[in-house]
Order: structure tokens, then C-alpha cells, then sequence
């Protein structure tokens, strides 16, 4: 044993068994979450005491139809917003049983979560699409080799749950007997607040679809001029107009970021930094971010984030990362970089890159791609235009270009752009 180790029990045995209970102030502060926005970094979203626990209580009784008795089971990691109200806080205000997962849904084979399931006979599982995109591609005799007939919801969360996943999860895991919830919320509303209410006999649920607002949420969709976009069938940025119990309080230490971040968008309303669709029956699908944040395994980052842990490197002047959708991650990032003149092999800057996105952010940030350009599309007041490089990956009619001070650079972005695509279907 060296000098900085000590022994466990030695340490335990010197703290008290019980705490007391702190009374605290409605507002005062129970914790902070970082994510990430589109600029700058990081964001510590600050929650407070009452609105916040009250919020998490009645979202997990509701959204889940949750009964006392009932063996809670969320898969996701306590460190994150939905570990902590859904692991932690709303299941304990709410005296349930609440699993801790620790573990990947593969580990140590893909019957993990099901397994799970039968051993601690959960009755509500609540879980991200991009797993269950993983575990679809295992095949159902993972899921069927075991006894799930406990299970009574099942949820997703964090990025939009395509067609095919939702009709595994509801068909094969939930033997189309179990109620799907898709819930749509973030780190900044504390709780869920657009889903199906399976609390509601009978109510309608469609796949792939977050569906409707739960209590207190009132959500509105805004054009591109800030005004209300009312009726059926039309879509827009999603904003909620009133504020309710869970919403974080402030960003910790910057107030006023907390503001310009949320509120100055649409003003009197709180911008959610996604695109929404509204139904003609009034039902809300949420189309993704709006904003330069994108989600790769169900993890929030910002594209500026990527980029700052390449701006690092000597050789990269300039980058843009920009999200295209992914099979199983969602999204993933591409990145665009200019190189110096004396850059040296591109190849090893590019491995660089990609070691320096690891460490300085996770494995999950780096880049699927990295493309050399000369240099980056930039409109006349020297913005980078990432809707035009996001249409070069995609394919499709690039849009107004008119604004960009040079057009010849869409050919040149074009063309190194094919040959890269080129010599990847070669190297396959
Ligand atoms: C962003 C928030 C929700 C807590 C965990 C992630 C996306 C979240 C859905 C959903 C489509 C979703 C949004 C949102 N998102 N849930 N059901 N359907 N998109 O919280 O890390 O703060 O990310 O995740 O884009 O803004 P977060």
C-alpha cells in the first residue's frame, strides 16, 4: 500500500451513519449540470430545491405510470439529467424502487438489459434510441430469451427514436402489450415535458412521436419572423411560453448568458433550440436542434466544441464540424479543415486531430470524418456557412448561396468533397 492509499473501512468508520436533514429555501440551489450550447463553453445549468424535486416526482409518476410497488429501471448514467431526475430524484421522491445500471448494453452480451429486466422483474424501462438501434442490429433472440412480462412502459429519451426502433421496442421487447413513451425534454427543464401520458386510459400514441404536453407546459412553434405559427400540419422553433417548476434557474456564475442563451431569441419566451412539427390532431414530433449543437449517442455537444479541440493544433488555422445523420450514433460529426501551408502530411494531422478531440473532450466527440479544404465557405461578414457545407454532405439543392463572398468555392468544397468520398469507396 503506498503513501496515498487508505483503507476503506478505516475511512467510513470515522463518518456518522445518518445525516441530518438541512432545511433549505425553496430556491436555493441542489445542484449544476455542464452541457453544451452552440457557442463558448460549456453551460453549469443550476436547479433549485422545491420546483425542480416537485417537477422530477410528478413527470416519473405520470409519464410513466409509475404504482407504488413498482420496480423503476433507468439505464441511464446518474451523472446526466436524466439519471439525476430519473434515477435519483423523481423515483426516491416518489418512494419507488429505482435500479442503478452500471454497465453497456452489451456487456457482457447484448441480453444485458433484458436479463435486467427479468432478474429484477422492472416494470417501467427507460432507455436511449441509439442503444436500442444498437440492439436491434443483435437480432430478438436477446431480448426473447428472457421473461419480460414485468414490464409495463417503456421510455426513450435524448434524440429523436426513428420508426424501426420504436416498432422493435414496442413490438419485440414490450411484445406489443407495453405502453412506448417517447419524452422530449433537456438538462435546462429539469423533467419531461412533451410525452404521450400512458396515465390517461386510452390515450393515443404514435411512433417516433413525443406527442403531447404534460401539465403546466405550454408549447408554442415560431417562423423564422418571431411570430406564433398556429394550427395543424406546420412546423417551427420550438419556444414554451410559461414557466414551470423544473426549468433551471440560471446558468452558475452568468446570469445574463442564462438570458441571451434562452430568452433573447424569441422575447417572453424560452427557445428550446429545436425544430418541432405540429400535427393537424395537435400532437408535437420534435425534428432536432436548430442550433449548431448536435447528438451523437445520445450525447449533447457543441460543434464549436469539437472544433475548439482542434484549434489547438498548429497546423489547423480553421475548421467547421458540422452533424450528418447516423445508423446507430444518430448523428455524428464531420469535420472541414484548412491546413497551413507547411502542415506537413495531412494523414498525421489528421490523426492529431482526432487523438486531441479524445482527450480533450471523450471518444464519442471525434469526428467520423476529416476533410482538408483550402478553405472554409464564409459569407460576406466572414461567417462560416455550415448550412452550406451540411448540404454538401447531404445532397440536395444547396439553397441561397447568394450571400457567400465567393461562389467559386462551392465547386472547389464540391470537388475534394467527391474525391474524398471517392477514395473511401476504394479503400472498402
Ligand atoms: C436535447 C437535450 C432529455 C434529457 C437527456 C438529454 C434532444 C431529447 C428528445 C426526444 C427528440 C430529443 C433535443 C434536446 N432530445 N429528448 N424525445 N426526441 N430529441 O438532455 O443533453 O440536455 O439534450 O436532446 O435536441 O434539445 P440534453
Amino acid at each position: 500500500m503506498g503513501d496515498l492509499d487508505v483503507p476503506l473501512e478505516q475511512e467510513m468508520g470515522k463518518e456518522e451513519p445518518v445525516c441530518d436533514p438541512e432545511s433549505m429555501g425553496s430556491e436555493d440551489m441542489l445542484f449544476m449540470l455542464y452541457t453544451s450550447g452552440s457557442t463558448g463553453t460549456p453551460k453549469g445549468l443550476v436547479h433549485t430545491q422545491a420546483g425542480y424535486l416537485l417537477y422530477a416526482a410528478v413527470t416519473h409518476k405520470l409519464v410513466f405510470d409509475h404504482q407504488p410497488g413498482d420496480v423503476f429501471g433507468c439505464v441511464a448514467d446518474i451523472g446526466w439529467i436524466t439519471g439525476h431526475s430519473y434515477v435519483v430524484y423523481g423515483p426516491l421522491c416518489n418512494g419507488a424502487t429505482s435500479v442503478l445500471f452500471e454497465s453497456t448494453p452489451v456487456y457482457p452480451d447484448a441480453g444485458r438489459y433484458w436479463e435486467t429486466v427479468q432478474r429484477l422483474r422492472i416494470n417501467q424501462f427507460y432507455g436511449a434510441p441509439t442503444a436500442v438501434r444498437l440492439l436491434l442490429k443483435y437480432g430478438d433472440s436477446w431480448v426473447k430469451k428472457y421473461d419480460r412480462s414485468s414490464l409495463r412502459t417503456l421510455g426513450s429519451v435524448g434524440e429523436p427514436i426513428n420508426h424501426e426502433a420504436w416498432e422493435w421496442l414496442h413490438k419485440v421487447v414490450g411484445d406489443s402489450r407495453c405502453t412506448v413513451v417517447d419524452t422530449w425534454w433537456q438538462t435546462e427543464t429539469g423533467g419531461i415535458c412533451i410525452a404521450p401520458r400512458p396515465s390517461e386510459e386510452g390515450a393515443e400514441i404514435l411512433p417516433g412521436m413525443a406527442m403531447r404536453p404534460f401539465f403546466g407546459i405550454i408549447p408554442v412553434l415560431m417562423d423564422e419572423k418571431g411570430n406564433i405559427v398556429e394550427g395543424g400540419n406546420v412546423s417551427g422553433a420550438l419556444c414554451l411560453s410559461q414557466a414551470w417548476p423544473g426549468m433551471a434557474r440560471t446558468i452558475y456564475g452568468d446570469h445574463q448568458r442564462f438570458v441571451n442563451a434562452y430568452f433573447k431569441a424569441y422575447p417572453g419566451y424560452y427557445f428550446t433550440g429545436d425544430g418541432a412539427h405540429r400535427t393537424k390532431g395537435g400532437y408535437y414530433q420534435i425534428t432536432g436542434r436548430m442550433d449548431d449543437v448536435i447528438n451523437i449517442s445520445g450525447h449533447r455537444l457543441g460543434t464549436a466544441e469539437i472544433e475548439d479541440a482542434m484549434a489547438d493544433h498548429p497546423a489547423v488555422p480553421e475548421s467547421a464540424v458540422i452533424g450528418y445523420p447516423h445508423d446507430i450514433k444518430g448523428e455524428a460529426a464531420f469535420a472541414f479543415i484548412v491546413l497551413k501551408d507547411n502542415a506537413g502530411d495531412a494523414d498525421v494531422v489528421v490523426k492529431e486531430l482526432k487523438a486531441a478531440v479524445a482527450s480533450k473532450i471523450a471518444k464519442y466527440a471525434v469526428p467520423n470524418e476529416i476533410l482538408v479544404v483550402k478553405r472554409l465557405p464564409k459569407t460576406r461578414s466572414g461567417k462560416v456557412m455550415r448550412r452550406l457545407l451540411r448540404k454538401i454532405i447531404l445532397g440536395g439543392d444547396l439553397g441561397d448561396t447568394t450571400t457567400l463572398e465567393d461562389p467559386s468555392i462551392i465547386t472547389e468544397i464540391l470537388s475534394a468533397y467527391q474525391k474524398h468520398r471517392g477514395k473511401q469507396a476504394a479503400s472498402k
